[in-house]
């Protein structure tokens, strides 16, 4: 029998600063419940540069000084993901942007249940394959010089 699997996608996921490290083992179980593997991952602690040029489509509307400030305020957690459409995968385990909406139309999704509303949202999908080169290159493969010292966190995660 020929497999049906769909392709193999990488994608870019976040654990934003309102879920990390409260959530990340909840997040990491799910994961595997849907075929998506951890290729890399890394606790950062993103600049205000970074969170700019990571948004950078974003660049322009009422949201973006709000949004890059916050994603620069905390440590977050970035994965690299791998599994049968991943992009599209980890998407639709992620839910819809706005939490509240996600609670109603998606309610076993991450944002339901970890995020507040449609700023503060748990986490980050890239939105297609070439997004997620892109974010990808910015998370894992940044001058050094641009990234701010991490600190651990003092629970276990
Ligand atoms: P967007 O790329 O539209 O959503 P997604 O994260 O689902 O790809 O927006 C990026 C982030 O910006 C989003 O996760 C939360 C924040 N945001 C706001 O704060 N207000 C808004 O009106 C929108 C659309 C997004
Ligand atoms: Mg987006």
């Amino acid at each position: 029998e020929v497999s049906s699997m769909p392709p193999l996608q990488t994608t870019l996921a976040l654990i934003k600063p309102d879920a990390y490290p409260a959530h990340k083992n909840h997040i990491a179980n799910k994961l595997k419940q849907c075929k998506l593997t951890i290729l890399n991952e890394k606790e950062l602690h993103m600049t205000l540069g970074m969170a700019q040029e990571f948004y950078r489509e974003h660049e322009g509307k009422p949201f973006f000084e709000d949004l890059t400030t916050w994603m620069s305020s905390a440590p977050i957690y970035a994965m690299v993901l791998e599994g049968p459409s991943g992009v599209k995968a980890w998407r639709n385990l992620a839910g819809p942007t706005n939490s509240e909406t996600a609670r109603e139309t998606a309610p076993w999704s991450i944002r339901a249940k970890f995020g507040t509303d449609g700023s503060t949202n748990a986490v980050h999908g890239s939105d297609s394959p070439e997004s997620a080169e892109r974010e990808i290159n910015i998370i894992f493969n940044i001058n050094t010089d641009s990234q701010v010292a991490t600190t651990k966190p003092d629970t276990a995660v």
